[in-house]
């Protein structure tokens, strides 16, 4: 068990050492609209590290920030010059979704996908920056890939036929693909490095999040379910492990989880200002196995630890059983006793109104933390379109060429 724990403990340490950053921008065009909800004929977003950062629709026609630290640390100046490079690249995906079509001889009228993703990787360095370790431009058609940008070679690759003549058309630009190269190895890290830093710094000021593992009885007679709930999560970056005796549970085993899941949302409703999870393992009441879980977030274990044993907790809960049951009699006794006196006070009123009587509602005794997990609902659809800041610049200064 002792070589388990420091196992874990290297992995933990080695893996927060090469923590590799990615900022990416996607951005998804349809051919027509479609009668979806949440589903726009054109979307775009920033993602860092896996969160998304920004969004645009051809419905609202707005860049819009997806975290609180994006719209407290950019200004209006940054999401008006957004919106309306956004809205000039939906143009370019309208004009040239239909030269795909044409080229592929699709027929007009047909659904169809184009998508474009570019983004850049960067690797932290003993001096506290970011190195430039990878960078991508690509885009696709119906969902395979069509033309994607080699950095090293600066040049188009084209691993389909139709997708000759635009390699040939955009690599006969050189001014075009420096300015990609330079975008990706530079600009692109520029805002990875800015983004970073909003982010932890914002994060820095945030509580730590909530953990809470607890035992509840089931319907089935002779079973316990261990819960681990952690709240208040402001990034997705989280993963709860549960461990039996020094097994790493999965869902193979039965390990279930709610998913991370807003749970509380800026005032205007369109961020999640945090989230929570909780996973759960259901076992006998009689399984003598140590079982416990392990919070990992944002690389660091934030949480670890052990549930009570289940007769434990089955000691507990008679006590508490036992407390609940006396303080139940005693508050019967005090309404019985008032109640008494009422009807002797009230009698004939009440034989009068009752034909009229009230119905009695009695709230369920369901665990607080559940009720708050099923509240959880996200508000907007958010379909898989997504966009750079400054990348819009990039082709634009050369009228983003068509395909
Ligand atoms: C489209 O049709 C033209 C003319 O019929 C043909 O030459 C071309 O190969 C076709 N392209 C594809 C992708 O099927
Ligand atoms: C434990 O298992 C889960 C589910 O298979 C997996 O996601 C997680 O990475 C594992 N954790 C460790 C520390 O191996």
């Amino acid at each position: 068990m002792g070589s388990g724990v420091v196992f874990l403990m290297f992995t933990c340490f080695s893996m927060a050492g090469s923590e590799i950053h990615t900022l990416e921008y996607i951005y998804t065009a349809l051919s027509k609209p479609v009668e979806v909800p949440g589903v726009y004929e054109f979307t775009a977003m920033g993602i860092l590290d896996n969160e998304q950062i920004d969004y645009y629709n051809s419905k609202e026609k707005t860049k819009i920030p997806r975290q609180t630290w994006m719209s407290q640390r950019l200004d209006g100046n940054y999401w008006d010059k957004g919106t309306s490079s956004r809205k000039s690249k939906e143009q370019w995906f309208k004009v040239n979704v239909e030269i795909l079509m044409n080229r592929m001889n699709h027929s007009k009228g047909g659904l169809h996908v184009l998508q474009w993703r570019h983004g850049c990787q960067g690797e932290p360095q003993p001096d506290g920056t970011l190195a430039f370790r990878d960078g991508f431009d690509q885009y696709s058609y119906d969902g395979g890939d069509f033309l994607s940008f080699d950095p090293k070679h600066l040049q188009w690759v084209a691993p389909v036929s139709q997708a000759r003549a635009t390699k040939r058309k955009w690599d006969d630009s050189q001014t075009l693909n420096q300015y990609t190269e330079g975008y990706l190895k530079r600009e692109c890290m520029d805002w990875l490095t800015k983004f970073m830093g909003y982010g932890e710094k914002g994060l820095k000021n945030q509580p730590a999040p909530g953990v809470y593992p607890h035992a509840k009885t089931t319907k089935t007679p002779g079973k316990v379910i261990l819960h681990c709930l952690v709240t208040g999560l402001h990034t997705r970056d989280v993963e709860v492990d549960i461990y039996r005796n020094d097994d790493n549970m999965t869902e193979a085993d039965g390990v279930t989880s709610t998913g991370i899941r807003p749970s509380e949302f800026s005032a205007d409703g369109t961020m999640a200002k945090t989230y929570q999870l909780k996973k759960s393992i259901e076992i006998l009441k009689s399984d003598l196995d140590i079982y416990r879980y392990k919070v990992t977030y944002r690389g660091d274990v934030t949480a670890a630890g052990k549930w009570e044993a289940p007769k434990l907790e089955g000691g507990h809960a008679a006590i508490i059983c036992g407390v609940l049951l006396v303080v139940f009699i005693i508050i019967l006794g005090i309404v019985a006793v008032l109640f008494r006196k009422k009807i002797s006070e009230n009698c004939i009123s009440v034989l009068r109104s009752f034909g009229s009587k009230d119905t009695v509602t009695t709230d369920g005794s369901s665990n607080p933390t559940d009720t708050e997990m099923e509240k959880q609902n996200l508000t907007n659809g958010e379909p898989n379109g997504i966009s750079v800041p400054e990348a819009e610049k990039l082709k634009s200064a050369n009228g983003h060429a068509d395909v």
